[in-house]
C-alpha cells in the first residue's frame, strides 16, 4: 500500500526523519507509538500527501506520491478517495454549517451519487443522527471527533490514516470505535501514545524513539515489553 524511501524530512531545525524505511502491505493494521514529537503526526501527513519529503521516495501502491504525482486530477481524486486522514487537531478539519453538511462534503466532493444514505449510515454508526442539523464547532471535543471519523469513513477508503483517534472520546465511545475500526478490512495506520488501547489497535507495532527513528516494528505480541516502552520515553 505504502513505500517510504530513504525519506529524510526537515522542518526549521528539527531533523524529523532521517532515511526513514517503512513499506505497509494492504490490509495491515499498523498502530504507530511514540512520544510527543516523534514524528507520529508528521509520518501521517506524509502518508496523506501533505507532506513531502526532502530526500528519498514515498510510493503509494506502487506509483509515486509527490507533489508532481498529486497535480494530476485523476490521481488526485483518486489518491484523496482512497487514503483518508483524521487529524489530531478536529478543529482544523470542521468548517461545515452543519454536521450533515460537514460529512457530506466529502462524498459531494467526490460526486457519489448515494451521499444521504452514506451521511445517514455514518451518523448513525457513531451516534450522531441527532446532531444531523447542529453546527460542528459548537458539539464537544468527542462529538467532533466523531464527527471526522464519519466524514473520513463515509468515503469507503483503502486507508484509514488515525491520529490519536480517541483522545477526546469517553470509554464507551472508544471501546465502540475499536470494534468498529478492528472490524473494518481495510488499512489501517493509526497514532496514539494511549497504551491501554493500542493493543486492540493493530498486530503489527511500530515505535518511532523521540528521533523519529524507527525503534521496533514487528508484532504486537513483543512490542509492549517494559525494556523497550523505556527507551521509547512511553514508560518510566
Ligand atoms: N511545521 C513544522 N515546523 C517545524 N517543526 C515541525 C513542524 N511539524 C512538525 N515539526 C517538528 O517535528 C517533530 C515531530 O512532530 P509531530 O509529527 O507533530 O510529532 P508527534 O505527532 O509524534 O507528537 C517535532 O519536533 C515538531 O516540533
Ligand atoms: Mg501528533
Amino acid at each position: 500500500m505504502f513505500d517510504i524511501r530513504n525519506v529524510t524530512l526537515k522542518r526549521e531545525a528539527n531533523t524529523v526523519f532521517e532515511n526513514l524505511n517503512l513499506h505497509i502491505g494492504a490490509g495491515e493494521k499498523v498502530v504507530l507509538l511514540g512520544v510527543n514529537g516523534s514524528g507520529k503526526s508528521t509520518l501521517l501527513k506524509l502518508l496523506n500527501g501533505l507532506e513531502f519529503p526532502d530526500s528519498g521516495e514515498l510510493l503509494f501502491e506502487g506509483n509515486p506520491l509527490s507533489k508532481s504525482a498529486l497535480k494530476q486530477k485523476q490521481t488526485n481524486e483518486y489518491f484523496r478517495r482512497n487514503v483518508g486522514l483524521v487529524f489530531q487537531n478536529i478543529d482544523a478539519m470542521l468548517f461545515n454549517p452543519s454536521v450533515y453538511d460537514e460529512i457530506a462534503f466529502g462524498a459531494r466532493q467526490l460526486e457519489f451519487d448515494d451521499v444521504d444514505a452514506r451521511v445517514r449510515n455514518y451518523a448513525e454508526l457513531f451516534g450522531l443522527t441527532p446532531y444531523l442539523k447542529n453546527v460542528p464547532f459548537k458539539l464537544s471535543g468527542g462529538q467532533k471527533q466523531k464527527i471526522a471519523l464519519a466524514c473520513v469513513m463515509s468515503l469507503s477508503p483503502k486507508v484509514l490514516l488515525l491520529d490519536e483517534p480517541t483522545s477526546a472520546l469517553d470509554p464507551a465511545s472508544t471501546a465502540k470505535f475499536l470494534d468498529i475500526i478492528a472490524a473494518l478490512p481495510i488499512t489501517t495506520i493509526t497514532a496514539t501514545h494511549n497504551l491501554a488501547i493500542a493493543p486492540r489497535l493493530g498486530e503489527r507495532v511500530v515505535i518511532l524513539d523521540e528521533k523519529g527513528k524507527i525503534l521496533y516494528d514487528g508484532t504486537s505480541e513483543n512490542a509492549y515489553e517494559i525494556d523497550l516502552l523505556t527507551r521509547a520515553g512511553l514508560i518510566i
